[in-house]
C-alpha cells in the first residue's frame, strides 16, 4: 500500500527517493569498462574471489569510478561456463530499487546471475525463483507457496517452541562437559521447523529423514551453488578447479530422492492442495515444495540464525538484557508467546532487521533490463540498454550512508520508533522493500514476513527460557537461567 504512494523514482513499484527530491539529476555516461575480451573477465574473477573477494572488490571500483552505478564482470564466466559476465553494478539504495520494479526488469534464469544451475536439480523443470513474472506458472507456484505459510500460521507458534524446548534441553544437558556447536542443533531445528509449517509434514515419521534429512538438504543445496560462492581460503586452487564447472547432479541424486520420497509419502495434503486449487501438476507440487522448502527456507535460516547468534555474541551494549526485559514484559507468564506478544517487541525485531541489513543472508540480487530505460542512483541518470544485467550487492547497498546513519555500525534500536518504521521502506534483503507484499506479480520474498517473526520468535523464546547466553565462535559456552524459577 505504502508503495503504490511512492512513485517518484522510476515507476510505481519503487521506494521513495533516499535524499529530499532532486528533480533533475545529471545524466551520465555509465563508468566503468569490461576491459579486454577473456582477460578483463579473468582478471575481475580472480580479483573477486580470490584477492579482494566480493566486497572489496565492489568497494575499490566505486571509489575508482566515483559512483556507485558502473560496468564490471563478476563470476561465474569462462573458461567452462558459457555466462557471459558483464553487469552493471546498481550499489546504493535507489538504483538497487529498480530491480524490484517488475516492468523495468526481467527475472528470468538470473537467481544466481547469468548462470543456472542444471534443472536435473530440481526434477528437470524450472522452479519459481527461477521464473520471471511474465510466466503463468509463477502466480500458480507463488501463490500455492503464499497459501501454505498463511495456513500453518495456527501451528506456528507451537510447533517452533516444541522443537526449540527439545533443542535448548540437548544443549543443557551437554553444556557441563564444555562448549556446545550451536551448527548442528539449529540446522535439526530449521529442517524440522520448515518440514512441518512449509509442507505440513513431520520427519519425525520416517527415521531416515528424522536423522539425516539436514545433511541430504545440504549437499543437495550446496552442490547446485558451489560454483558460484566466494570462497576465500585454499586460492588460487578453489578458483580453478571448483568455480570451473557445474557439478554433476548424480553425486546428490540419492538425497533428493530420498526427500521426493518422503514428501510424496507425508505430504499428501499439501499436494492435493497443489493440484486442485493451484492447478499444478503432483510432480511440480513436489518439486517446488522441495525448492522452497530446502533453498529458500533451509538454505535461508541456516544462514541467518548464526547471523543473530553472533550479532548477540559481538554486542558491547547490554543488549541482552533489554531483549530479555522487553520479552517478559510482553510475553510474560499469562499472555505468553504468540503472534500477537511478537508484534509488541519493537526492540526484538529491529535487532532481527539490524541484523538482516548488515548479513543479508542472499548478496547477490539481479535483474536483465527489459527496455531500455533510465536509471538513477542518488547523484546522476543512467541509460539502460534493452537486455543488459544489472546486479545489486545487497552488503554495500545496505550501507548506503545516504540512507542509513552510522551505516557501519550495528545500531539494535535502528528499526524502531516512527523513523524506524520509515527505514523498513529501505531493508531489502528480501528482494523488496520490508514495507513491501510478496505476489504473484514480483519477486519478493514469499516469507518475508515469515522470516523475521521467525527469527523474532526464536529470540523471545530463548530470553523467556535465559537471562543470558555466552556464545564463542560457533559454540554457546554458557547459558543463565532466571534464578525465579527452579
Ligand atoms: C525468493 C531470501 C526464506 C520462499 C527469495 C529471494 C530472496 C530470499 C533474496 C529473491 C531472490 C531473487 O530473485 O533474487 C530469503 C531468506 C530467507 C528466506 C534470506 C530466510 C532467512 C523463505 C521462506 C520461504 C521463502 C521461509 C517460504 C515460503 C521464497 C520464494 C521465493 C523466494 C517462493 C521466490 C519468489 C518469486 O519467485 O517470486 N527469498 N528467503 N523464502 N523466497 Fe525466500
Amino acid at each position: 500500500s505504502n508503495m503504490a504512494a511512492n512513485n517518484n523514482i522510476t515507476s510505481s513499484s519503487s521506494p521513495p527517493p533516499a535524499t529530499s527530491q532532486p528533480t533533475s539529476l545529471p545524466l551520465r555516461e555509465i563508468p566503468g569498462s569490461y576491459g579486454l575480451p577473456l582477460l578483463g573477465p579473468l582478471a575481475d574473477r580472480l580479483n573477486y574471489s580470490w584477492f579482494q573477494g566480493s566486497e572489496k572488490f565492489f568497494k575499490k571500483r566505486i571509489d575508482k569510478n566515483q559512483s556507485t552505478v558502473f560496468r564490471t564482470n563478476v563470476p561465474p564466466s569462462f573458461p567452462i561456463f558459457t555466462a557471459n559476465p558483464n553487469v552493471v553494478a546498481v550499489l546504493d539504495c535507489k538504483s538497487f530499487a529498480h530491480l524490484f520494479d517488475m516492468e523495468l526488469v526481467e527475472k528470468k534464469n538470473i537467481l544466481v546471475g547469468d548462470w543456472m544451475p542444471s534443472t536435473k536439480f530440481t526434477g528437470d523443470r524450472r522452479v519459481c525463483a527461477y521464473l520471471d513474472t511474465s510466466e503463468p506458472q509463477h502466480e500458480q507456484i507463488k501463490n500455492f507457496a503464499l497459501d501454505t505459510l498463511k495456513r500453518s500460521s495456527t501451528i506456528w507458534v507451537p510447533t517452533l517452541t516444541t522443537l526449540l524446548d527439545k533443542m535448548w534441553d540437548t544443549i543443557d544437558s551437554q553444556l557441563p562437559s564444555g562448549p556446545v556447536s550451536y551448527l548442528v542443533p539449529i540446522q535439526k531445528f530449521i529442517f524440522a521447523f520448515c518440514c512441518q509449517c512449509i509442507a505440513g509434514v513431520d520427519p519425525a515419521n520416517s527415521p531416515d529423514i528424522a536423522e539425516k534429512g539436514y545433511i541430504r538438504m545440504d549437499r543437495w543445496l550446496g552442490l547446485q551453488i558451489l560454483p558460484t560462492v566466494p570462497i576465500n581460503s585454499f586460492q588460487p586452487l578453489v578458483e580453478i578447479f571448483l568455480h570451473s564447472f557445474p557439478y554433476p547432479y548424480f553425486l546428490v541424486s540419492r538425497d533428493y530422492n530420498k526427500l521426493y520420497e518422503f514428501l510424496e509419502k507425508e505430504g499428501k495434503e499439501v499436494i492435493s492442495r497443489g493440484q486442485t486449487e493451484f492447478k499444478l501438476t503432483k510432480e511440480d507440487t513436489i518439486h517446488n515444495l522441495l525448492f522452497i522448502l530446502g533453498f529458500n527456507a533451509f538454505g535461508g535460516f541456516t544462514i541467518l540464525f548464526p547471523s543473530l547468534l553472533s550479532a548477540l555474541a559481538s554486542d558491547k551494549t547490554g543488549i541482552q538484557e533489554k531483549l530479555c526485559k522487553q520479552v517478559r514484559e510482553k510475553a510474560g507468564s499469562e499472555s505468553g508467546l504468540s503472534l500477537r506478544s511478537i508484534q509488541e517487541m519493537d526492540l526484538v525485531q529491529s535487532f532481527v532487521y539490524e541484523t538482516l541489513r548488515l548479513n543479508p543472508p542472499v548478496p547477490l540480487q539481479y535483474g536483465r533490463a527489459r527496455k531500455d530505460f533510465e536509471l538513477s542512483s542518488h547523484d546522476s541518470i543512467f541509460k539502460i540498454k534493452k537486455g543488459e544485467l544489472l546486479c545489486g550487492y545487497q552488503p554495500l547497498v545496505m550501507r548506503d550512508p545516504k540512507v542509513f546513519d552510522e551505516p557501519e555500525t550495528f545500531v539494535p534500536d535502528r528499526f524502531t520508533g516512527e523513523k524506524g518504521k520509515e527505514l523498513l521502506t529501505y531493508l531489502y534483503w528480501s528482494n523488496g522493500p520490508q514495507s513491501g507484499l510478496p505476489s504473484g506479480s514480483n519477486k519478493q520474498c514469499a516469507g518475508k514476513d515469515f522470516v523475521t517473526l521467525t527469527a523474532s520468535l526464536f529470540l523471545a523464546h530463548l530470553f523467556l527460557r535465559y537471562d543470558s547466553v555466552t556464545i564463542t565462535g560457533s559454540s554457546f559456552s554458557a547459558v543463565e537461567k532466571p534464578k525465579s524459577k527452579p
